[in-house]
């Protein structure tokens, strides 16, 4: 295994007797939220696991541990390898030897059901309790802050260091997964060909300009495709939510929202149609290609080629799975993601721009749009609540922290 780093406190003697206990540590994550055990007598966090018994294996040894200490079952087919650290010092049960370790990090996943935890008398004496965090760096900072209240400083030192590795890894390694999740939000079509041939189109060709007032994405790296896989989440999220499914076909609803914006560079190259509109015809194409009855591939195309006129929405008998697109597409650039997407608009306008320039911003444009809720269905218009929500409460920090008001 690859090592991340070492640490050596040169602290014992050099000629004493050495021991040795290997361990293994699990890093799961889950819905975006760390497994951790947190040590409320001491104030600070590590992964969960523990050391090799005689003849286990690092991976049985991660297993039990895990079980043990936060009740969860680590799934075995999940378990990837991440790093080793090693570490030496005095041996704090033999003051005249050397403790050798090697710590073994694994990346897994845990099933939801869990056992009852069985926690060894040290960690009944530190407090330690199993938490989901969110935020590794902000543990990492807790270690930093509680080095020397008490525990053993190696390992608190040792974790804190790993979990700023981590961090970082576990979000790339995220965004990688991205593309997986969306193609699994799908369902079983052959979706992965649909969504990598509308990567092909929106990535290498330039896509016009568009927004609504005093938005303009292009100032900035607006991304077509990662719009569209949003997109595919916010139908998935408005889908699962609906009870009542009445007209509603999920598979053409998110074959429309992979392809609702595949006719960007289309009509960015010729400048003669509406992108919705030059969507049309790639959407039934490629439909009909790969067997599409002329029937659904009318069908589909036919969502991609209405998307875009949003009035339909008011249309009471408007088609439920257009409207469905409709709302998902409009969720996604809102609420916080807005706040953010127009922070990146006014640094591209304007080189030296300030926390003021930002504020003058969102007041003229992303808190007024946000005020008017195009959602139609209940579910989208809680969702969209939701986002105002934060939104409000943002301006309303956002402008203290700026103001002497
Ligand atoms: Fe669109
Ligand atoms: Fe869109």
């Amino acid at each position: 295994m690859n090592e991340l780093f070492s640490m050596d406190r040169k602290d014992y003697n050099p000629d004493g007797p050495v021991f040795r206990r290997p361990s293994a540590r699990g890093i799961i994550e889950k819905d975006g939220k760390f497994l951790v055990m947190h040590s409320r007598k001491y104030g600070y966090y590590k992964f969960p696991g523990g050391g090799l018994e005689a003849g286990e294996s690092p991976t049985d040894a991660l297993i039990r541990e895990v079980a043990e200490e936060t009740g969860y079952i680590v799934i075995p087919e999940s378990i990837e390898e991440y790093g080793s650290v090693f570490r030496r010092e005095r041996d704090t049960d033999n003051p005249d030897g050397i403790f050798e370790q090697v710590n073994y990090y694994y990346f897994c996943k845990v099933s939801d059901e869990s056992v009852e935890r069985t926690p060894e008398d040290y960690e009944i004496e530190e407090d330690f309790v199993a938490e989901w965090a969110p935020f590794l760096t902000i543990l990492a900072h807790e270690n930093r802050r509680n080095l020397n209240r008490g525990g053993e400083r190696g390992i608190i030192e040792r974790e804190m260091r790993v979990m700023d590795m981590v961090d970082e890894v576990a979000r790339e390694r995220r965004f990688a997964a991205d593309e997986e999740a969306a193609i699994r939000a799908l369902g079983d079509a052959d979706y992965a060909g649909m969504l990598a041939y509308v990567k092909s189109i929106l990535e290498t060709a330039q896509t016009e300009g568009e927004g609504g007032v005093g938005v303009h994405k292009t100032e900035f790296g607006y991304s077509r495709f990662e719009h569209t896989k949003r997109v595919v989440g916010w139908a998935k999220r408005l889908y699962d939510s609906t009870p009542d499914k009445t007209g509603l076909r999920y598979e053409d609803l998110m074959i429309a929202t992979v392809f609702h914006d595949v006719g960007r560079a289309e009509s960015a190259k010729t400048g003669l149609m509406s992108h919705a509109a030059a969507g049309v015809p790639i959407t039934r194409e490629y439909l009909l290609v790969h067997g599409f009855s002329a029937e659904r591939a009318d069908y589909i195309s036919g969502l991609v080629g209405a998307h875009s006129d949003k009035w339909l929405m008011r249309d009471p008998s408007v088609d439920r799975n257009l409207l469905m697109l409709m709302e998902a597409d409009l969720l996604d650039d809102m609420g916080l993601l807005g706040i953010v997407m127009d922070t990146l608009i006014v640094r591209a306008r304007k080189e030296n721009a300030t926390f003021y320039d930002c504020y003058n911003h969102f007041s003229r444009y992303t808190y007024p749009m946000q005020h008017e809720n195009p959602m139609v269905t209940p579910e989208g218009r809680a969702f969209w609540e939701e986002k105002t929500a934060a939104v409000d409460r943002f301006m309303e920090l956002f402008k203290r922290d700026i103001t002497m008001g």
